[in-house]
């Protein structure tokens, strides 16, 4: 087999962000240089207000940066306008929250396949076989015309995963998914994070939870709005016990 060279698909240089409220500045983000391949399953991890969430938005383009720069599939992000950033942002990337947005009233079928409403590249002949395959990898298969507040948080949690997944993004980001779940449940829509990782797709992970963040194989840890370790030592543990089975 060829092994592909890992190509970026995040880069950040000297990267900042603060928040104006008014004359106000408020710092939140210091000097982040980052480089994220696809295929990589990392966590971003640190305590409450250290700027996870604020670093997703601009990774996810759903906000801008004060200064620095961002490459994404080693395009320049800088000189984009706000019609360029929408269309990668509603092709490339799809998000996961804490709380799960689903539409109540309405099948888990149909919530999966709402980003297809928007989504240029699919035909509308193809978009229930499409929502069902993200269905199947979530394991739902059988609630699929249930209506999402007839399922448990885990499931609907689940139900979010299939709609992230459906677009067929580069990558998918999650905020603390886990969040308002019990831990089985929490454990569950780790593992199946996991599973969607070895299958090749690219999830960026933020959490405040260590045990979370352990899913990954990669954690960065952010501190007061800096990064103040990168640590890829579970990527590496779990290659050596690859290597050892053979
Ligand atoms: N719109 C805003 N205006 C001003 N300050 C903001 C704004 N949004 C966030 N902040 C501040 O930026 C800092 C980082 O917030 P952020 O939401 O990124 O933290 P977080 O690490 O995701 O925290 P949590 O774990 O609680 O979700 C916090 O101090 C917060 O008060
Ligand atoms: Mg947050």
């Amino acid at each position: 087999m060829i092994k592909k060279e890992p190509a970026p698909l995040i880069e950040t240089k000297s990267l900042f962000k603060s928040y104006f409220n008014e004359t106000i500045e408020t710092p939140v983000l210091f000097d982040i240089n980052l480089r994220i391949d696809a295929g990589e399953f990392v966590a971003i991890m640190g305590p409450s207000g250290s700027g996870k969430s604020t670093l997703m938005h601009i990774l996810g383009f759903l906000d801008v940066p004060t200064a620095g720069h961002y490459h994404f599939k080693g395009e320049s992000t800088e000189e984009k306008t706000e019609d360029e950033l929408a269309r990668i942002r509603s092709t490339n990337v799809s998000f996961v929250f804490q709380s799960f947005n689903l539409l109540p009233r309405t099948t888990v079928i149909d919530n999966v396949s709402l980003p297809l409403l928007y989504h240029s590249g699919t035909r509308p002949s193809d978009r229930p076989a499409r929502a069902m395959k993200a269905i199947n990898a979530v394991g739902l298969t059988e609630r699929s015309t249930y209506l999402s507040n007839q399922l448990s948080g885990g499931q609907q949690q689940r139900v979010a995963i299939a709609r992230a997944l459906v677009t067929e993004p580069e990558v998918i980001f999650a905020d603390e998914p886990t969040g308002n779940l019990d831990s089985a449940s929490g454990k569950h829509v780790m593992e199946i994070l996991q599973k969607l990782h070895k299958e090749g797709h690219t999830i960026i992970l933020v959490t405040h939870e260590k045990t979370t963040a352990e899913h990954a194989e990669r954690i960065i840890h952010i501190m007061d709005g800096h990064i103040v370790k990168d640590d890829r030592s579970f990527a590496r543990r779990i290659a050596s016990q690859v290597k050892e089975l053979k």
